[in-house]
Protein backbone atom coordinates (compact mmCIF):
# COMPACT_ATOMS: atom_id res chain seq x y z
CA UNK A 1 0.00 0.00 0.00
CA UNK A 2 1.50 3.68 -0.68
CA UNK A 3 1.61 5.89 1.95
CA UNK A 4 -0.38 9.15 1.83
CA UNK A 5 1.52 12.19 2.09
CA UNK A 6 0.82 14.57 4.97
CA UNK A 7 1.48 17.95 4.15
CA UNK A 8 1.87 19.86 7.67
CA UNK A 9 1.56 23.50 8.02
CA UNK A 10 3.61 24.34 11.90
CA UNK A 11 2.37 27.73 12.50
CA UNK A 12 5.01 28.22 15.64
CA UNK A 13 4.32 31.51 17.53
CA UNK A 14 2.44 33.16 14.47
CA UNK A 15 -0.96 34.72 13.79
CA UNK A 16 -4.12 36.00 15.94
CA UNK A 17 -7.42 34.03 15.87
CA UNK A 18 -8.50 36.90 13.27
CA UNK A 19 -5.19 36.58 11.41
CA UNK A 20 -6.28 32.46 11.47
CA UNK A 21 -9.47 33.15 10.62
CA UNK A 22 -7.91 34.85 7.19
CA UNK A 23 -5.77 32.40 6.46
CA UNK A 24 -8.37 29.80 5.96
CA UNK A 25 -10.84 32.27 4.11
CA UNK A 26 -8.50 32.32 1.41
CA UNK A 27 -6.38 28.78 1.98
CA UNK A 28 -9.33 26.36 1.80
CA UNK A 29 -10.44 27.63 -2.21
CA UNK A 30 -6.78 26.67 -3.08
CA UNK A 31 -7.39 23.22 -1.91
CA UNK A 32 -10.69 22.56 -1.81
CA UNK A 33 -10.75 18.98 -3.44
CA UNK A 34 -7.32 18.16 -2.75
CA UNK A 35 -7.56 14.32 -1.75
CA UNK A 36 -4.07 13.17 -2.68
CA UNK A 37 -2.27 14.06 0.34
CA UNK A 38 -3.83 14.97 3.73
CA UNK A 39 -3.31 18.44 4.65
CA UNK A 40 -2.85 19.63 8.78
CA UNK A 41 -2.53 23.03 10.20
CA UNK A 42 -1.04 23.37 13.44
CA UNK A 43 -1.47 26.46 15.24
CA UNK A 44 -0.54 28.26 18.47
CA UNK A 45 -3.22 27.06 20.97
CA UNK A 46 -4.86 30.24 20.88
CA UNK A 47 -6.07 29.90 17.61
CA UNK A 48 -7.14 26.12 17.89
CA UNK A 49 -11.18 26.90 18.23
CA UNK A 50 -10.92 29.37 15.59
CA UNK A 51 -8.78 27.38 12.99
CA UNK A 52 -11.35 24.35 13.87
CA UNK A 53 -14.61 26.35 13.51
CA UNK A 54 -13.06 27.43 9.90
CA UNK A 55 -11.77 24.45 8.50
CA UNK A 56 -15.00 22.58 9.40
CA UNK A 57 -16.54 20.58 6.99
CA UNK A 58 -12.94 20.83 4.86
CA UNK A 59 -10.52 18.50 4.00
CA UNK A 60 -8.03 20.18 6.04
CA UNK A 61 -7.67 19.04 9.52
CA UNK A 62 -5.83 20.89 12.57
CA UNK A 63 -3.19 20.11 15.17
CA UNK A 64 -1.89 21.30 18.12
CA UNK A 65 2.19 21.96 17.84
CA UNK A 66 2.74 20.48 22.04
CA UNK A 67 0.63 17.76 24.29
CA UNK A 68 1.35 17.40 28.13
CA UNK A 69 1.45 13.58 29.19
CA UNK A 70 -1.10 14.00 32.11
CA UNK A 71 -5.34 14.45 32.06
CA UNK A 72 -4.78 17.72 33.55
CA UNK A 73 -3.37 19.06 36.99
CA UNK A 74 -0.94 21.69 38.12
CA UNK A 75 1.23 22.33 34.89
CA UNK A 76 1.15 26.14 33.94
CA UNK A 77 0.72 27.39 30.48
CA UNK A 78 0.19 23.16 29.18
CA UNK A 79 -2.56 21.72 27.30
CA UNK A 80 -3.72 18.22 27.48
CA UNK A 81 -4.71 15.39 25.05
CA UNK A 82 -8.31 14.97 26.90
CA UNK A 83 -8.42 19.49 25.82
CA UNK A 84 -7.16 19.12 22.77
CA UNK A 85 -9.99 16.09 21.82
CA UNK A 86 -12.81 18.34 23.43
CA UNK A 87 -11.93 20.86 20.67
CA UNK A 88 -12.06 18.34 18.19
CA UNK A 89 -8.29 18.28 17.42
CA UNK A 90 -7.11 15.49 15.82
CA UNK A 91 -3.47 15.56 15.50
CA UNK A 92 -0.32 16.82 17.41
CA UNK A 93 3.26 17.73 16.92
CA UNK A 94 5.64 15.69 19.56
CA UNK A 95 9.31 16.96 20.05
CA UNK A 96 9.74 19.72 17.91
CA UNK A 97 13.34 21.12 18.08
CA UNK A 98 12.44 24.44 19.44
CA UNK A 99 10.85 23.05 22.23
CA UNK A 100 13.70 20.54 22.75
CA UNK A 101 16.25 23.81 22.22
CA UNK A 102 14.64 26.60 23.93
CA UNK A 103 12.09 24.80 26.94
CA UNK A 104 14.28 21.99 28.01
CA UNK A 105 12.26 18.90 26.30
CA UNK A 106 14.07 15.88 26.58
CA UNK A 107 13.98 12.62 25.23
CA UNK A 108 12.17 11.30 27.94
CA UNK A 109 9.86 14.14 28.19
CA UNK A 110 9.24 13.43 24.35
CA UNK A 111 8.60 9.63 25.16
CA UNK A 112 5.65 10.72 27.91
CA UNK A 113 4.52 13.14 25.64
CA UNK A 114 4.14 10.79 22.63
CA UNK A 115 2.89 7.71 24.55
CA UNK A 116 -0.49 10.24 25.89
CA UNK A 117 -1.06 11.54 22.51
CA UNK A 118 -1.03 7.88 21.17
CA UNK A 119 -3.13 6.78 23.85
CA UNK A 120 -5.49 9.14 23.09
CA UNK A 121 -5.75 8.53 19.62
CA UNK A 122 -4.18 11.64 18.39
CA UNK A 123 -2.14 11.34 15.10
CA UNK A 124 1.19 12.80 16.41
CA UNK A 125 3.78 13.79 14.45
CA UNK A 126 7.29 13.10 16.38
CA UNK A 127 9.93 15.05 15.70
CA UNK A 128 13.77 14.08 15.95
CA UNK A 129 16.68 15.64 13.56
CA UNK A 130 20.20 16.45 14.34
CA UNK A 131 22.26 19.87 15.66
CA UNK A 132 24.62 20.88 12.86
CA UNK A 133 27.83 19.67 14.99
CA UNK A 134 26.92 16.32 15.07
CA UNK A 135 26.22 16.44 11.27
CA UNK A 136 29.83 18.09 10.77
CA UNK A 137 30.89 15.12 13.31
CA UNK A 138 29.56 12.28 11.08
CA UNK A 139 26.92 12.05 14.71
CA UNK A 140 23.76 11.84 12.65
CA UNK A 141 22.56 8.40 12.19
CA UNK A 142 23.56 7.67 16.15
CA UNK A 143 21.36 10.88 16.75
CA UNK A 144 18.70 9.73 15.08
CA UNK A 145 18.47 6.26 16.67
CA UNK A 146 18.85 7.38 19.53
CA UNK A 147 15.99 9.99 19.48
CA UNK A 148 13.80 7.20 17.72
CA UNK A 149 14.60 4.60 20.32
CA UNK A 150 13.88 6.79 23.48
CA UNK A 151 10.71 8.59 21.90
CA UNK A 152 9.12 4.94 21.05
CA UNK A 153 10.55 3.94 24.65
CA UNK A 154 7.55 1.07 25.95
CA UNK A 155 5.31 2.25 22.92
CA UNK A 156 3.48 -0.61 21.14
CA UNK A 157 3.37 -1.43 17.53
CA UNK A 158 -0.31 -1.26 18.14
CA UNK A 159 -0.52 1.34 20.17
CA UNK A 160 1.53 3.37 17.43
CA UNK A 161 -0.38 2.96 14.54
CA UNK A 162 -1.22 6.76 14.26
CA UNK A 163 2.40 7.54 14.70
CA UNK A 164 4.20 9.83 11.98
CA UNK A 165 7.79 11.07 12.18
CA UNK A 166 9.21 14.31 10.96
CA UNK A 167 13.09 14.45 10.38
CA UNK A 168 13.76 18.25 11.26
CA UNK A 169 17.74 18.76 10.86
CA UNK A 170 17.61 21.61 12.70
CA UNK A 171 20.57 23.30 10.58
CA UNK A 172 17.86 23.43 7.38
CA UNK A 173 15.03 24.61 9.90
CA UNK A 174 14.46 28.47 9.32
CA UNK A 175 17.62 29.17 7.94
CA UNK A 176 16.28 28.82 3.99
CA UNK A 177 19.02 25.41 3.95
CA UNK A 178 17.22 22.73 3.34
CA UNK A 179 18.52 19.24 2.77
CA UNK A 180 19.23 17.41 -0.56
CA UNK A 181 16.78 15.30 -1.21
CA UNK A 182 18.94 12.35 -1.68
CA UNK A 183 20.76 13.47 2.18
CA UNK A 184 16.66 13.65 3.53
CA UNK A 185 16.29 10.10 2.04
CA UNK A 186 19.05 8.99 3.40
CA UNK A 187 18.22 10.06 7.18
CA UNK A 188 14.56 8.89 6.55
CA UNK A 189 16.07 5.26 5.69
CA UNK A 190 17.69 5.27 8.98
CA UNK A 191 14.42 6.13 10.79
CA UNK A 192 13.02 3.53 8.78
CA UNK A 193 15.08 0.99 10.19
CA UNK A 194 14.75 1.55 13.60
CA UNK A 195 11.23 1.72 13.73
CA UNK A 196 11.40 -1.66 11.86
CA UNK A 197 14.16 -2.67 14.86
CA UNK A 198 11.28 -1.79 17.94
CA UNK A 199 8.02 -1.82 15.81
CA UNK A 200 9.07 -4.72 13.05
CA UNK A 201 9.33 -4.15 9.41
CA UNK A 202 5.43 -4.09 8.21
CA UNK A 203 4.73 -1.74 10.84
CA UNK A 204 7.56 0.46 9.39
CA UNK A 205 7.20 0.28 5.69
CA UNK A 206 3.52 1.57 6.51
CA UNK A 207 4.92 4.90 8.39
CA UNK A 208 4.83 8.01 7.24
CA UNK A 209 8.64 10.20 7.60
CA UNK A 210 7.82 13.12 6.94
CA UNK A 211 10.80 16.15 6.28
CA UNK A 212 11.17 19.56 7.85
CA UNK A 213 13.30 22.17 7.49
CA UNK A 214 13.10 25.40 4.82
CA UNK A 215 10.21 23.70 2.81
CA UNK A 216 9.54 25.99 -0.08
CA UNK A 217 7.00 26.19 -3.26
CA UNK A 218 10.43 25.69 -5.09
CA UNK A 219 11.50 22.99 -3.48
CA UNK A 220 8.31 20.73 -2.50
CA UNK A 221 8.13 18.71 -5.52
CA UNK A 222 11.90 17.82 -5.75
CA UNK A 223 11.41 16.68 -2.16
CA UNK A 224 8.19 14.83 -2.77
CA UNK A 225 9.17 12.94 -5.51
CA UNK A 226 11.77 10.89 -3.30
CA UNK A 227 9.98 7.74 -2.42
CA UNK A 228 11.29 7.83 1.46
CA UNK A 229 9.88 11.13 2.21
CA UNK A 230 6.43 10.86 3.26
CA UNK A 231 5.10 14.35 3.37
CA UNK A 232 6.36 17.97 4.83
CA UNK A 233 6.52 19.84 7.89
CA UNK A 234 6.28 23.52 7.11
CA UNK A 235 7.22 26.30 9.29
CA UNK A 236 7.89 29.75 7.52
CA UNK A 237 6.41 28.72 4.18
CA UNK A 238 2.57 27.75 5.66
CA UNK A 239 2.01 31.04 7.08
CA UNK A 240 1.10 32.61 3.78
CA UNK A 241 -1.91 30.69 2.48
CA UNK A 242 -0.50 30.90 -1.36
CA UNK A 243 2.67 29.20 -0.65
CA UNK A 244 1.15 26.84 1.80
CA UNK A 245 -1.20 25.68 -0.89
CA UNK A 246 1.60 25.76 -3.49
CA UNK A 247 3.05 23.05 -1.24
CA UNK A 248 0.80 21.06 -0.94
CA UNK A 249 0.35 21.18 -4.72
CA UNK A 250 3.51 20.31 -5.54
P1 LIG B 1 10.80 26.02 8.47
O1 LIG B 1 10.36 25.27 9.81
O2 LIG B 1 9.98 25.46 7.34
O3 LIG B 1 10.52 27.48 8.73
O4 LIG B 1 12.26 25.75 8.27
C1 LIG B 1 10.07 23.90 9.82
C2 LIG B 1 9.72 23.45 11.22
O5 LIG B 1 10.33 23.93 12.17
O6 LIG B 1 8.82 22.61 11.42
Amino acid sequence: MPRKKLIAANWKMYKTPDQTRDFFRDFLPLVSGHTRDEIVVCPPDIDLATAHGSAKGSNVAIGAQNVHWKPEGAFTGETSAAMLLALGITHVIVGHSERRQYFGETDDTVNMRLKAALEAGLTSICCVGEVLEERESGLTDDVLRRQCVRAFHTISAKKAAKLVVAYEPVWAIGTGKTATPELAAEAHAVIRREAAEVFGDEFASGLRILYGGSVKPENASSLMSQEEIDGALVGGASLDPKSFAAIVKY
